[in-house]
């Protein structure tokens, strides 16, 4: 299946965003933002009003019109659907919840190998047509040349879930699977690898023309643990993708796995603010792109001091074709609206080559 190269409409194709993708050189440096359909938007908080999270995330036409709505009002460079990482484990087997307050609840964790003999294979995606029906719905009411965005959560990230049942930060349970039954580790993670290649292709299928591949909470490892257990995994992922679908691979507290999360792979790695996009990007080498990388605390900021740190970026990213410019994580929930919409227009001006 991933032989069969995707076939995208010109106008698509030629937009500053794809092009970035394959490093082309392009009249200005295109921008989106991770969240930017989200708590921090009022138009999204009068949709959300009416129902939970999980349920504005299974009502296609809803997901299609908050993610529109963002990359509208936003003027951004490509759209993102409207989803979520999790939604995945559900046909695992799994009993998610989004608690108020809490995030993520997942009531019956693996936590043995036992436990992970009870997951559930992803045979067929079709658990999860909700995603593909809001893709093809989104695709049909954005503009014909804004690319969109499919994305899933990459193995690491998503075990952590699935064995913490929520979030953490020791990730304690996680890494004593881990060491303490490696067999049942790997049998996971390579279970859970062979669920994201089907869903992130059957995204692809429905309409979106980029992905990326969320490793969140993939900084909590040491290199050689994320070499040992994890790199083979989502290297398998990204190989598996559909040849000529750009690929973004992002992480956070990745300062010490820059090169091993190259070398699993992706046509852009995702920076957050914690190392300098130069640098960053002199490590992974200049033969793949970078996303990122303004804190976005950043947006908490007054205009002068916003301005000053997107300009210090782009000046990292030296006008080399290959950079997409992004925040170094997602946007809060408290963000003024107004500095997000500033932000787009003051990249998009202090790049312009023409
Ligand atoms: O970027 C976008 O605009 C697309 C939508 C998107 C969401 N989640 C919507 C969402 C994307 C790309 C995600 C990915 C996601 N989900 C990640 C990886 C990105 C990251 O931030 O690291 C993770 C770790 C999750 C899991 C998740 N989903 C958590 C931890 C939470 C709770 C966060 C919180 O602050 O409450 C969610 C819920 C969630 N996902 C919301 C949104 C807009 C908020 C839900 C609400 O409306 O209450």
């Amino acid at each position: 299946l991933s032989t069969e190269k995707a076939i995208l409409p010109a106008s698509l194709d030629d937009s500053v965003f794809m092009r970035a993708c394959r490093r082309e050189v392009v009249p200005y440096t295109p921008i989106w933002l991770m969240r930017q359909a989200g708590r921090y938007m009022k138009e999204y908080r009068e949709v959300r009003a009416r129902m939970s999270f999980l349920e504005l995330c299974k009502t296609p036409s809803l997901a299609a019109e908050v993610t529109v709505t963002a990359a509208e009002r936003l003027n951004v460079d490509a759209a993102i659907i409207f989803a979520d990482i999790l939604l995945i484990i559900e046909p695992m087997g799994l009993q998610l919840e989004f608690s108020k307050g809490e995030g993520p609840v997942i009531h019956n964790p693996v936590r043995s190998g036992a436990d992970v003999d009870r997951l559930l294979e992803v045979e067929d995606v079709s658990a999860l047509s909700f995603v593909f029906e809001a893709i093809r719905e989104t695709r049909n009411a954005l503009r014909p040349n804004l690319p969109l965005i499919g994305f899933a959560g990459a193995p690491f990230t998503l075990a952590s879930y699935i064995v913490e049942g929520g979030a953490s930060k020791n990730y304690v349970q996680t890494k004593s699977l881990m060491y303490n039954d490696s067999g049942a580790w790997h049998a996971m993670m390579s279970l859970i690898a062979r669920g994201l290649v089907k869903y992130l292709n059957a995204q692809v299928d429905a309409g979106a023309q980029a992905v990326q591949l969320f490793d969140s909470w993939v900084g909590a490892l040491s290199p050689d643990d994320y070499r040992a257990y994890v790199l083979p995994y989502t290297r398998m992922v990204i190989g598996g993708i559909r040849s000529g679908i750009p690929v973004i691979h992002f992480g956070t507290g990745t300062a010490a796995l820059l090169e091993l999360m190259r070398e699993a792979g992706g046509d852009i790695i995702g920076l957050d603010w914690r190392v300098r996009l130069d640098e960053g990007w002199e490590r992974i080498g200049r033969d793949v792109g970078v996303m990122g990388n303004l804190d976005p605390v950043a947006l908490f900021a007054n205009q002068d001091h916003l301005r000053a740190q997107a300009k210090l970026i782009l000046d990292q990213a030296g006008g080399r074709p290959g950079h997409i410019f992004n925040l170094g994580h997602g946007i809060l929930p408290e963000t003024p609206v107004e500095n997000v919409i500033k932000l787009v227009e003051m990249v998009h001006e202090l790049s312009q080559t023409s």
